[in-house]
């Protein structure tokens, strides 16, 4: 992308909200605390001062908290992603997703298998008893669904959250059928207005659902930390994998988190975050309420991306090479859609930059659909 283009694309955080100044300070308040533990093999489904601290935390950001034992750490929720297809699917398995999705979870699923195909979704995401007809109608044709891939709180691209009785049909068809819900809970903690819903998994028994969190848009991307809850013999069996044999989990970073969480320092960091990000919302919707009346969207209540509506024939894909040449550039809805679909849509992030360029991308966008 050009330098003059303004990025409405990217779902990155601003160097502004990195905290540089405590995270070095924890990694030395670390090592005074544990000494020589954080350098040296820890134990494979992380250590114990992160895993506690993170149950604390989900009672209070969730309706229920995991167990100790249901508690796996990992490289960033993408690695939670591929660990959970690792263990759940098998090439020429079924997997489902929403439509639309996160887009850099679908190259995931096709790393696991060939057969990725949409859910069943409408305005209010995605339709249990669609996605269960389609369950029953692919078991009877000899397939087997290893999973359903979900983002139920303030989704990537949408920013919708699913309503209550939806999540419970879907746990509950899942239960049904024995299908495992990939829930993909990264922005539980950028809420805006009011508490984030409960997850699905606080819905589940035993096995129904696996949920995946990530400490990249609290705290930072590059720190490569993310977690997931499930049964315990889940966690017991990403334990036992190969690549934790020689070295055990991220001892040393997930020990620096554990040490920039129970101080304190993470909840003052994410009340800043959680503002700029308030604000950063506002002044987009704003900005497109100004410049670009004719299209819909809902305001998320939390997340990073407003989801936009083009006329009716609009086509996103199509538009997008005059947009940048325009000087804006965004993601296109059909980036978001296993399928393809989706061209009336685009996807702005509303993370990255400050308001007044923000405001001008979104101008210029308005000067190329009127153009
Ligand atoms: C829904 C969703 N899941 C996962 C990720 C990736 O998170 P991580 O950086 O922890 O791998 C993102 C990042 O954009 C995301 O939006």
């Amino acid at each position: 992308m050009a330098d003059d283009v303004v990025n409405l694309l990217s779902g990155h955080p601003p160097a502004a909200a990195l905290p540089v100044q405590s995270w070095a300070a924890a990694g030395l308040a670390a090592a005074r605390r544990y000494r020589g533990t954080p350098l040296g093999y820890g134990p494979a489904a992380g250590p114990a001062p992160l895993i506690e601290w993170l149950c604390d935390r989900l009672s209070r950001t969730d309706a229920r908290a995991p167990a100790p034992d249901g508690v796996f750490v990992t490289g960033g929720a993408s690695h939670a992603l591929d660990l959970a297809c690792a263990a759940l699917v098998r090439p020429g398995d079924t997997v489902l997703v929403d439509a639309p999705t996160y887009f850099l979870a679908l190259q995931i699923f096709a790393d696991y298998t060939t057969d990725v195909r949409p859910l069943p979704a409408d305005e209010g995401g995605a339709d249990p008893d669609a996605t269960e007809a389609l369950i029953r109608r692919l078991h009877a044709d000899g397939r087997r669904v290893a999973l359903l891939y979900l983002v139920p709180t303030y989704n990537n691209p949408t920013g919708r959250s699913l309503a209550g009785e939806r999540r419970a049909a879907l746990v509950a068809l899942a239960r049904r059928h024995g299908v495992v819900v990939v829930e993909d809970d990264t922005y539980r903690e950028l809420a805006y207005d009011g508490a984030a819903p409960p997850s699905m998994w606080t819905l589940a028994e035993a096995g129904e659902v696996v949920r995946v969190g990530s400490f990249s848009k609290t705290v930072a991307p590059g720190i490569r930390l993310g977690f997931l809850t499930a049964q315990p013999s889940f966690v017991d069996s990403l334990a036992a994998r190969g690549y934790l044999r020689s070295g055990g989990g991220f001892q040393a970073s997930a020990l620096t988190m554990a040490e920039f969480c129970t101080s304190g320092v993470y909840v003052d960091h994410l009340a800043g975050v959680v503002a700029l990000y308030r604000r950063q919302r506002d002044h987009l919707v704003d900005a497109v309420r100004r410049h670009l009346p004719g299209l819909a969207f809902d305001v998320p209540h939390g997340g990073w991306f407003l989801w936009l509506a083009l006329p009716e024939h609009g086509d996103s894909v199509k538009l997008l090479p005059r947009a940048e040449a325009g000087g804006v550039s965004y993601l296109p809805g059909p980036r978001c859609f296993v399928d393809g679909s989706g061209g009336r849509y685009l996807r702005l992030s509303f993370s990255l930059l400050p308001p007044d360029v923000m405001a001008e991308g979104v101008r210029r966008l308005a000067a190329v659909l009127d153009g």
